[in-house]
């Protein structure tokens, strides 16, 4: 158990509202647990942190955040372990990489020791709703937004900071079919393409809608400049197997800094697979992909953890990849990585967080 000596005050729900949920049937992203914890910025300093019912939260119609995206958030999980306890996977990196987020969205930075004890109090209290089975996790939701009252363009003087958890199962059914994007761009050169900030997500709304209204689930971003290399795909980070060696775009900047593509690229390594971490050109993904070199690809996120890609769109070409089950070095790091979290083996890079 992690302490830090911050007390957080607790307020139960009268009844639970588990037993009415049926949790062999939850959509991602749409069921939500008991509580909720919320801790606000106020007069220059943070206020006491609060465990309370999930609820609707009151907000007034000139909230910053409803007009000019001051909004910041996190996605990360709990996972039931072997030993038949519950641990949060590397809920530092999630911490630290919200801090950044802040910092570059002009908002207050969240105390890591506070954080910390807020995501263990709450997974703790709320841990029945992790279901079982094998894809089964808890998602944790942290995020941080602008509660100014206030219509004009300044950071806001106060922000409201809430975690909440949602029971999840898988997040995609099956491999995905997804299309290079060479027109539209989700993030330049000195934009915001790092921060893990609201208004990101809104501008890649539209061209991911084209993208499904021509039967693709994802779109693979390209650079805002020249669209000429890959950046990285939907709420994932993306990796090519090319004959043996996995490559991924390297963190430039306009990427987000995934904690899913980190833990991947260290077991790799450490399974002594090949590795690059570089500029990802498109006609290079593309001539692997038409001629049969590729041997693999994946999205890696926390949502999906590895979602396999079954085929890859390039203007009017489609290139179908080999057959999720033949994808040896994917499915060989898919594993380590699942083991690892579900506690199947021990541990080596210290990524656990137990709750009990
Ligand atoms: C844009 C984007 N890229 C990549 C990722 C993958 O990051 P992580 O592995 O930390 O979930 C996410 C999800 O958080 C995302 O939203």
């Amino acid at each position: 158990m992690i302490t830090t000596g911050q007390k957080i005050a607790i307020q139960r729900v009268e009844r639970s509202r588990l037993q009415d949920t049926d949790m062999s049937n939850i959509k991602f992203g749409r069921v939500f647990s008991d509580h909720m914890l919320v801790m606000d910025f106020e007069d220059g300093a943070w206020k006491a942190p609060a465990i309370v019912p999930f609820g609707d939260l009151e907000l007034s119609p000139a909230s910053l955040v409803l007009h000019y995206s001051q909004t910041i958030f996190e996605g990360l999980k709990a996972y039931r372990t072997a030993d038949g306890g519950v641990s949060i996977f590397r809920p530092q990196a999630n911490i630290a990489r919200m801090n950044r987020s802040a910092k570059r969205m002009c908002m207050p930075e969240i105390p890591e020791d506070i954080f910390l004890d807020a995501l263990v109090e709450l997974v703790r209290l709320d841990k029945n709703w992790l279901p079982e089975g094998g894809e089964a996790s808890l998602y944790i939701r942290p995020f941080l937004f602008a509660s100014d009252e206030y219509i004009g363009v300044k950071p806001s003087d106060n922000y409201k900071f809430i975690i909440f958890t949602c029971p999840v199962r898988g997040y995609y059914n099956e491999p995905v079919r997804v299309k290079i994007e060479t027109q539209y761009s989700r993030a330049f050169p000195g934009g915001t393409g790092e921060a893990k900030c609201g208004g990101n997500y809104a501008g890649g709304l539209y061209p991911a809608k084209l993208g499904q209204d021509k039967g693709f689930h994802q779109l693979i971003w390209t650079d805002g400049l020249t669209h000429q290399y890959i950046e990285e795909s939907g709420t994932m980070n993306i990796f090519f197997n090319i004959e043996g060696t996995l490559i991924t775009p390297a963190l430039d900047g306009t990427i987000l800094q995934g904690v899913t593509r980190d833990s991947i690229l260290r077991i790799a390594r450490d399974e002594g697979i090949r590795v690059e971490e570089r500029r990802v050109s498109v006609e290079e993904v593309v001539s692997a992909a038409r001629n049969g070199r590729m041997r693999s690809a994946f999205g890696a996120g926390t949502a999906a953890t590895m979602a396999q890609i079954a085929t890859i769109a390039y203007g009017d070409e489609e290139f179908t990849l080999p057959e999720t089950a033949e994808r040896r070095l994917a499915n060989q790091v898919g594993r380590r990585l699942n083991e690892i979290r579900r506690g199947i083996v021990a541990d080596p890079y210290g990524w656990l967080v137990p709750v009990n």
